[in-house]
């Protein structure tokens, strides 16, 4: 029987979904696309089991894909998958932690991985320090959760930054100040990391005075060659989150690369497109070789750099 892969993703029409399922059909795996917002879990004194309309689901690996406004729920069923004892790319904790800002500027600098300087603002009497601690004005004002730029501001003044910084706490947001890399104004590079390796990356750039480059503001992708600093930054930034498919964030700044994020469910039509390589089959490829270790008679969940899962949970708490 062909291993058996589910995709956990709400749009089976996108095109990164599709493409990981056309690959690992390639690769010999039999794909199901299932939303994991329509699975129901049974929690017993085994290891549970997880239901699809009824039916139970199951299979030797799963790909979550899941989105920023269903982080939640997605990662409650990606836990459950965990406990089966199956390949799982992407694991809960992995996804938590790209998802939180601060969780991955906090992991990632105890890890010696360069990073902008940041500051968390819990009341508004914290604002004038933080804006001071990371150099003053101009800087950069963000929620600590958020995607495609969305939160994401650049303040001339510091009246500006202040004002931006009430405006998120009375929403309930989390607001960070965090250093302005100038000298990145509207670029960045995307690394693509599938198993401990580098696949293909890409710069960014904004159109116009925007200072963000993010694709979905309009930004245009181009194919680029990076030096092996930046290759190697990028890995241990996805080893350090435990995550075995990552997008990482670089600026290129003056005093070297800083990573400004890390996706856990990056997209790879503009990454795939501008580099020209083929980022599904790499996945598709680090599933057999995954199902190859759990063939040989390792009976855990495995994900994260290369490692057989333990159940680390207790990390998350930490940061
Ligand atoms: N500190 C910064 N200095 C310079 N540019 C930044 C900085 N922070 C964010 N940007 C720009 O804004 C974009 C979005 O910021 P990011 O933190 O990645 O938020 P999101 O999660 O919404 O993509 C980045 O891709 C980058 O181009
Ligand atoms: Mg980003």
């Amino acid at each position: 029987m062909d291993p058996r892969l589910v995709i956990l993703s709400r749009g089976p029409q996108l095109y990164s979904t599709k493409r990981l399922a056309e690959e690992a059909e390639k690769a010999g795996w039999a794909v199901r696309i299932l939303d994991p917002l329509a699975l129901t879990v049974v929690v017993d004194e085994n290891e549970g089991k997880i239901f699809h309309k009824g039916w139970q689901v199951e299979c030797e690996a799963i790909i979550p894909r899941i989105g920023y406004s269903v982080t939640r729920r997605g990662v409650s069923i990606v836990r459950q998958f965990e406990r089966m004892g199956i390949i799982i790319m992407n694991s809960s904790d992995g996804i938590t932690r790209s998802r939180d800002k601060l969780i991955a500027f906090q992991m990632m600098s105890a890890g010696n991985i360069p990073v902008p300087i940041t500051a968390q603002v819990v009341s508004w009497e914290d604002t004038n320090r933080a804006i001071n601690r990371v150099g003053g004005t101009p800087c950069v004002v963000k929620s600590t959760e958020g995607t495609h730029g969305s939160g994401v501001f650049l303040a001339h003044t510091d009246q500006h930054a202040r004002q931006l910084v009430y405006q998120m706490l009375e929403r309930g947001m989390r607001p960070l100040v965090q250093e302005y890399i100038e000298e990145s104004h509207g670029k960045d590079i995307r690394v693509l990391v599938v198993g401990g390796n580098v696949v293909a990356c890409m710069r960014r750039s904004s159109i116009g005075d925007e200072f963000r480059s993010n694709f979905h503001l309009g930004g245009t992708v181009e194919k680029v060659d990076i030096s092996p600093e930046f290759k190697k930054i990028a890995i241990e930034a996805a080893s350090i989150l435990g995550l075995e498919i990552a997008g990482v964030d670089l600026l290129e700044s003056e005093r070297g690369p800083l990573v400004l994020e890390v996706n856990s469910s990056p997209g790879l039509e503009g990454i795939e497109k501008a580099s020209g390589e083929n980022i599904a089959a790499a996945v598709s490829e680090r599933l057999n070789d995954l199902l190859r270790v759990l063939g040989e008679g390792n009976n855990k969940s495995i994900s994260g750099d290369l490692n057989i899962r333990s159940d680390d949970s207790s990390k998350v708490s930490e940061y």
